[in-house]
């Protein structure tokens, strides 16, 4: 079994964490004189509860099927992929091979924290995941290795003999991105994080749960990893109000019958979009979005921008040329789009 202990930075692995006024507190609430907050009620004078977070963690793990101990919940997934480079990576020092085309956060928060990033491109046109050189891009400076599935904006999940292949073959973090799980038929990565100590896996209330606008962020992975993302976090990352939404929305419930009617509107777009002359292809997709090659990107994104359709233009991006990202919405609004390609055709 591999050594998680020896990946994580010196600085972290002695880390004494902040604790918060009310992390030295236990028992009933009383007369709280320990925060510095405003005492007069409105509602939100109080920092967050710890209790309520914990709340919304064993409810969260409940629906994931994970124990809460393997929870970490974090303002969007955004701030899991940051954690990985602040826990893992010595600045300066250290790497992580990262897939192209993905998510550009990846990125981003390498360059942030001065870790050196080793891109490595999907097979062209398939958009399959290169398991071999992944691993040839490994050296004994590789922290971390980011693969997302379902793959934005490339739209396809890898099979999970993939992902284990890397779990299996590679003695650093492998980071999973499901943000897209929900609207994919396959199982994930989750069943995987019992016999693989390095293994995290990200998923988020921002997609298929309709939560983008509160930022939380699920990251699953062992005991020991969770613990630390616990302490390098900052003390009270989820707000009283967003933590009090969640747990309501995920009460109500109803997240099914949308993900399955996105998932009806994406098969009818796939089929549709193709039709037209503007469209040479639409990638099969495992998300809520595809991928679409068009004769000229540029000229069909202002069409549909003066039609008052906002689509992604990625026909800048390395191996996605020619390409648009285009969001399934609600019937009406694709029915929309389809309308301003429509137009723009004739
Ligand atoms: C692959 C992927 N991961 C993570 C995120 C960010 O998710 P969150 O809203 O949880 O920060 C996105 C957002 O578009 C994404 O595409």
């Amino acid at each position: 079994m591999k050594d998680i202990t020896k990946l994580v930075r010196a600085n972290i692995a002695a880390l004494k964490p902040y604790s918060t006024a009310r992390d030295e507190y236990k028992g009933e609430l009383g007369v709280l004189l320990d925060a510095n907050e405003n005492p007069n009620d409105n509602g939100l004078n109080r920092y967050p509860s710890t209790a309520l977070k914990e709340r919304l963690r064993a409810r969260v793990a409940a629906l994931k099927g994970v124990a809460h101990q393997r929870l970490f919940l974090g303002n969007g997934s955004d701030e899991a992929i940051d954690l990985c480079y602040r826990v893992f990576c010595e600045p300066g020092r250290d790497n992580a091979v990262i897939i192209a085309p993905s998510y550009g956060m990846y990125s981003v928060c390498a360059d942030i924290n001065n870790v050196e990033r080793r891109m490595v491109q999907l097979e062209p046109e398939t958009f399959a995941l290169p398991v071999d050189r992944l691993l040839a891009a490994v050296d004994s400076g590789t922290k971390l290795m980011f693969v997302c599935s379902p793959n934005n904006p490339t739209a396809n999940a890898f099979p999970a003999s993939d992902i284990e292949r890397l779990a299996a073959g590679f003695d650093g973090i492998l980071v999973v991105d499901e943000a897209y799980i929900d609207f994919s038929g396959r199982p994930g990565a989750l069943p995987l994080l019992d016999k693989y100590q390095n293994i995290i896996v990200l998923q988020t209330l921002s997609k298929a749960y309709g939560m983008a606008g509160l930022r939380v962020g699920l990251a699953m992975a062992s005991p020991y990893i969770i613990s630390l993302f616990r302490q390098v976090k900052y003390p009270y990352n989820i707000g009283t109000d967003t933590i009090a939404v969640a747990l309501e929305q995920l009460e109500k419930g109803g997240v099914a019958s949308q993900v399955a009617e996105i998932i009806a509107e994406r098969d009818r777009l796939s089929e549709l979009l193709p039709c037209y002359r503007c469209v040479q292809k639409v990638w099969p997709s495992d998300a809520n979005f595809l991928l679409v090659r068009c004769t000229d990107p540029r000229g069909l994104y202002d069409a549909l921008l003066a039609a008052g359709v906002i689509v992604r233009d990625r026909s800048g991006v390395k191996g996605c040329e020619g390409c648009l990202r285009i969001t399934v919405g609600t019937p009406a609004e694709n029915k929309k789009l389809l309308k301003a390609i429509e137009a723009y055709e004739s």
